[in-house]
């Protein structure tokens, strides 16, 4: 087992990344406090909440609430089914909140741990690649509204996140790739050791070997750590985080959020984004074709389809609330492992979109 620590404004927090972490005892005694809440999603119950069984019984009050799997489900409504849960079990300050799924499930959990009597602890325990390198770390929890993604939420920093390598293997196909879009995400802005030791690893990467796993998880988590322990709330380089995010974002909502999972989506917007640097003069011909050869050996998509209409991408893009005039804030590459944050001319970010 490896562990990171992440440092925040008001303390830290432990990483756990390793196999067989679940029904570690441990772990559980070290964090579990007060009554115990498992928020779960159907599916991911099926495959794991069991190995959760014998800590559970051993600690002693506790509930489980399995919710909908999906992102249509990260709602107010199951937020409040998660309320009424935490009320039921007769929680107090000290209850403890397990969040055990996807990012749709931390996120929600999170949110409804960050607003129950103000705060209690929450324990992240992802069982996604995406949400073992991303999403469980940093404490950003929310839900959806039908009019925005995300809207809804708070800061809120888990008490400990545990990433057990052995949930990934019962994950799609596609979710996993999805996945690994992200940590090729964080060797692309800020870590040229990750990126080339992901093109020497690729092959084995989609094979699923234990020891490639942690590596990528652990390699992940620590590039994270490093960017919210510098910069918690998003006021700096934690925007770096969005890298492929603004085209990728504007892709998954015209087609309706159900074309793409958000790692393809972003795979996508990386190329894309890297093209941009290169047209503008930023990054030297040549790093959008590295890119994208890895994208593709790991099996994720790199182009837009036909059948986008380029000027509905720019429309959305032109939405993002950070824009001034007609310039949009994009993260941009000044090389592989190196990344800024730039105003765009609408005119260069239609060429790109035209050209791909
Ligand atoms: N808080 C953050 O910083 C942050 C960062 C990135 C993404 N997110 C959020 O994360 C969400 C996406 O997360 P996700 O991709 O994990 O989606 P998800 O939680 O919907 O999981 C994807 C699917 O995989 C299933 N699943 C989960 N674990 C499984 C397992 N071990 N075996 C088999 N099936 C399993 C789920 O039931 C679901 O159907 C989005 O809502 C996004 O906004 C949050």
């Amino acid at each position: 087992m490896k562990v990171v620590q992440v440092e925040h404004a008001s303390g830290s927090y432990p990483v756990y990344v390793g196999q067989g972490l679940l029904g570690m005892a441990g772990i559980w005694e070290r964090h579990l406090g007060g009554r115990v809440l498992v928020v779960s999603d159907e599916t991911v119950a099926d495959h794991h909440l069991g190995r959760l069984d014998p800590v559970l019984e051993a600690h002693g009050r506790h509930r489980k609430l399995l919710l909908p799997p999906g992102e249509e489900n990260k709602t107010v409504a199951q937020w409040q089914r998660v309320i009424d849960e935490l009320v039921q079990l007769g929680a107090q300050r000290d209850a403890t909140v397990i969040a055990l799924g996807g990012g749709v499930i931390g996120d929600l959990a999170g949110f409804a741990a960050a607003s129950y009597m103000r705060g209690i602890q929450v324990v992240q325990m992802p069982t996604t690649l995406l949400a073992q390198v991303d999403a469980s770390v940093g404490g950003k929890t929310g839900v959806n509204h039908a009019d925005g993604k995300n809207l809804i939420g708070a800061f809120h920093q888990p008490a400990a996140v545990v990433a057990d390598l052995d949930t990934l293997t019962t994950l799609g196909n596609r979710d996993y790739r999805a996945g690994l879009a992200e940590v090729v995400k964080y060797g692309a802005i800020r870590d040229p050791h990750l990126f080339a030791w992901l093109e020497a690893n690729a092959d084995a990467l989609s094979s699923r070997l234990p020891d490639m796993l942690a590596e990528c998880v652990y390699q992940s988590v620590r590039n994270k750590a490093e960017v919210v322990a510098a910069d918690e709330r998003e006021a700096g380089q934690r925007a770096l985080l969005n890298f492929g995010h603004t085209f990728g974002h504007a892709l998954e909502t015209v087609t309706g959020y159900s074309q793409y999972r958000h790692g393809e989506a972003v795979a996508i917007g990386m190329v894309l984004a890297a093209r941009l640097s290169e047209l503008l003069g930023m990054a030297e011909a040549g790093t959008t074709d590295r890119l994208r050869d890895l994208l593709d050996r790991l099996g994720l998509p790199t182009r837009l389809p036909d059948d986008i209409r380029r000027n509905e991408l720019l429309r959305r893009m032109r939405l993002d609330k950070k824009n001034r005039a007609d310039q949009i804030r994009l993260i941009l590459l000044e090389s592989l492992g190196q990344a800024v944050v730039r105003s765009c001319p609408a005119d260069d970010i239609l060429e790109v979109l035209k050209s791909t």
